[in-house]
């Protein structure tokens, strides 16, 4: 395989700043900000792939790991037409929401300060500062269904968010309007919550976050969001879709026609992140999920997935589906088992869901489709494991030959850790 040597090569992809890759990277940037994804890749990235090939307005760009739809909103922006596809049903509609064109901005403006005036005067009525307690114990059914949701929320700032639950639900409005509203409110759950973005995944904080003004910080965070529609108002002049599925049946999911000629994607790593524990306080807001049972399937259904039912999946012993992915995981598979079955497990079953991926991948894909696939390597019990060149050796199964695997970025936190871009083309 032609290797890439690690940060000496062409400069475009290698030796990145972490602010050009990563999430950080949209904190500023008008919409791309409305939801931190940690594990989602910066709008600079996507440019500059999208750059790299060419793209012109007759491309069709796929990406198949959507995450918050940086992609799709990028050509969208770009005059590209494209369309991505997500497992998750709160990250699809994060996608979707931040993806439509709005043309009526002052009536949004309109509705949305109606709604706030609605919330303000529904919360007259809940006593959250002195006995959020009973309000809470009047509204059961409307408490999110999360697991211990106490544990996320102060009782004071729960009993608003009730409140706020119970005035979405009664507010009327068009339906893209109504999507917004929610939008903004998923948008401050973690902050009026006690949970924290200071690592990669959420983590509690050591003390409680005080009751606090939530109306206000939803007005706040809502009126960002529509100068942010205003500032971008008069870009995007292609169609983007973002589909709700998964990647491994892509066939079943996207139209037969146009065909993709470019993928621009980043699929999870294998490093046991789990995006639906990440989301689980916006996947049971509003009801995208019903219950444990659900983001169970869900998490199973990922690629990557190892979060509760998954890991009873990955106890019973997972076998590499056939020789190819056999072949590609020879070389490191066997330390990782000395270690621990589970592991062995996951990595399998990581490396099995990416050949059916690329299988799917070369159903739906011009004859002369090139792809960029973004991919951080992971450590088992101090044994790297390349991610970057054991999915180009799946993908050359399918025809698709590695163009250059561009080590971009070392992650600090552990040594021999980085981030790749897997460049390929159909032969
Ligand atoms: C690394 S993130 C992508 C982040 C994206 N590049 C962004 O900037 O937001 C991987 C995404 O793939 C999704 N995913 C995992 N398994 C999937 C599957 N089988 N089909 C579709 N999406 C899947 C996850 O929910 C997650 O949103």
């Amino acid at each position: 395989m032609k290797q890439g040597l690690l940060f000496d090569r062409d400069p475009t992809f290698t030796n990145r700043r972490t602010k050009a890759v990563t999430f950080q990277g949209k904190l500023n940037l008008p919409i791309h900000r409305w939801y931190r994804l940690t594990p989602s890749f910066s709008p600079e990235l996507a440019d500059d792939i999208a750059n790299h090939f060419k793209l012109t307005k007759d491309d069709f760009v796929l990406d198949p790991f959507s995450g918050v739809g940086t992609v799709p909103l990028c050509m969208k922006y770009r005059g590209i037409p494209a369309c991505s596809v997500e497992i998750n049903p709160y990250l699809h509609f994060v996608g979707t929401v931040k993806t439509r064109d709005y043309t009526d901005l002052d009536g949004i403006e309109t509705s949305f300060h109606r709604f706030i005036a609605l919330y303000r005067s529904e919360l007259l009525t809940v006593p959250f500062e002195v006995d959020p307690a009973a309000y809470l114990s009047q509204h059961l059914d409307d408490i999110p269904r999360i697991n211990y949701p106490e544990r996320w929320w102060s009782q004071g700032n729960l009993a608003q968010l009730v409140c706020l639950r119970r005035t979405v639900a009664s507010f009327s409005d068009r339906p893209h309007i109504k999507d917004l509203i929610k939008m903004g409110v998923l948008g401050i759950l973690i902050p009026v919550s006690n949970a924290r973005h200071n690592h990669v995944s959420l983590t509690f904080a050591k003390t409680q976050l005080p009751t606090v003004d939530v109306a206000a910080t939803l007005e706040r965070h809502m009126l960002g969001m529509l100068s942010d529609l205003r500032e971008m108002s008069n870009r995007g002049a292609a169609a983007a879709t973002i589909y709700k599925g998964n990647s491994k049946e892509l066939s079943k999911v996207l139209p037969k026609r146009p065909k993709v000629s470019v993928v621009i994607t980043s699929p999870p790593y294998p490093n046991r992140f789990s995006y639906a524990r990440e989301t689980r306080p916006h996947l049971f807001f509003f009801d995208f999920i019903q219950d444990a049972t659900a983001v169970g399937q869900l998490e199973t259904d990922a690629i990557g997935g190892t979060w509760g039912r998954a890991t009873s999946v990955l106890a019973k012993g997972v076998s590499p589906k056939n020789d190819i992915v056999a072949t590609a995981l020879n070389a490191y598979l066997g330390d990782i088992q000395t270690n621990g079955n589970l592991m062995a497990s996951y990595v399998v079953k990581y490396f099995n869901d990416i050949y059916d991926h690329a299988e799917q991948i070369a159903q739906v894909c011009r004859k002369d489709a090139r792809l960029a696939y973004v991919i951080g390597n992971s450590k088992f019990y101090e044994q790297p494991l390349p991610s970057d060149e054991i999915l180009a050796t799946i993908f050359q199964h399918f025809g698709f030959a590695t163009q250059r695997i561009d080590r971009m970025r070392k992650r600090q936190s552990k040594t021999g850790l980085y981030e790749a871009i897997v460049f390929m083309h159909r032969e």
